[in-house]
């Protein structure tokens, strides 16, 4: 097996890759938001003049949605180029032309100059986006970036998986613990809780696993102030579409204090 380390440049290019493009291209234009995305989004950010950033917008499925539920006021981006290009299409033929997308790495937000001037009242990093970042030193910097270009009091709302979340969850990450002992698992992965795979119809994923103990310590190091937590099917029950599209996963909400 190829050993070469997975970077951002790999999961950049897993997401320009055709099979992901089609993939969340489908989601963009069918599937719209969750109803657990749209439930917290409606009662963390209640107001739809408000400046609201999207990182990892991927082809639009959430700005559009954010659009769509009334938010007039929206930026997103990804660093996937192919992601942006079918985002911009979308917005143009639903008509919502106002929201203001670009490329760029949410793990070197101060080099962008494109929010220089800008800060927002609230970030969103939807659907595990945030730990599609190799390393968790550089998942800190994306922290740390969108916490830079908000306002005090600004929420942000992300989503995690969690390997503590049920036994058998904890049963397999034992198995994978005794694989890293070894010196056995996937020599492509930096760190425990690491995992990249392919599935037909989606593509290469890289996603890191966090715990719970995990996210409230990086939260806590880049200055954010933890605020709510609580698994997917606490909150909703999701379409057969959306579970098809995605597993039950964590979400979470801090401010910025
Ligand atoms: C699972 S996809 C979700 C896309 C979209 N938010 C949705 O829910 O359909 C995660 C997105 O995060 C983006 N992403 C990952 N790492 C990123 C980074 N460092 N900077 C910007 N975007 C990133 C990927 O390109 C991808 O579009």
């Amino acid at each position: 097996m190829d050993s070469t380390k997975i970077t951002a440049a790999t999961v950049r290019a897993d997401f320009n890759d055709l099979t992901a493009v089609i993939h969340y291209t489908r989601a963009a234009h069918k599937l719209g938001l969750w109803a657990s995305e749209r439930m917290l989004i409606e009662r963390f950010f209640p107001d739809h003049s408000a400046p609201l950033l999207e990182a990892g917008c991927g082809a639009g499925r959430v700005a559009i949605g954010l659009w769509q539920l009334g938010y007039q006021r929206l930026t997103a981006f990804d660093f996937a180029q192919e992601l942006v290009d079918q985002a911009v299409s979308l917005a143009a033929e639903r008509q919502a032309g106002s929201i203001r997308f670009f490329t760029a790495d949410a793990t070197r937000l101060g080099k962008c100059h494109l929010l220089d001037d800008t800060l927002f009242s609230g970030v969103l990093f939807m659907f595990n986006g945030l730990m599609q970042i190799p390393g968790r030193c550089n998942r800190r910097a994306a922290l740390h970036g969108l916490r830079r270009v908000c306002v005090p009091g600004a929420p942000l709302l992300f989503t995690t998986h969690d390997r503590d979340s049920s036994p058998g969850e904890r049963a397999l990450w034992q198995l994978e613990a005794a694989r890293w002992a070894r010196g056995e698992q996937d020599p492509r992965l930096g760190e425990f809780g690491d995992r990249y795979f392919e599935e037909a119809g989606t593509g290469r994923t890289f996603m890191h696993l966090p715990t719970r103990t995990e996210i409230l310590a990086d939260l806590a190091a880049t200055g954010w102030t933890h605020e709510y937590d609580a698994m997917r099917r606490e909150l909703a029950s999701e379409s057969r579409a959306v579970r098809d599209f995605s597993d039950d996963c964590r979400f979470w909400v801090a401010r910025k204090p």
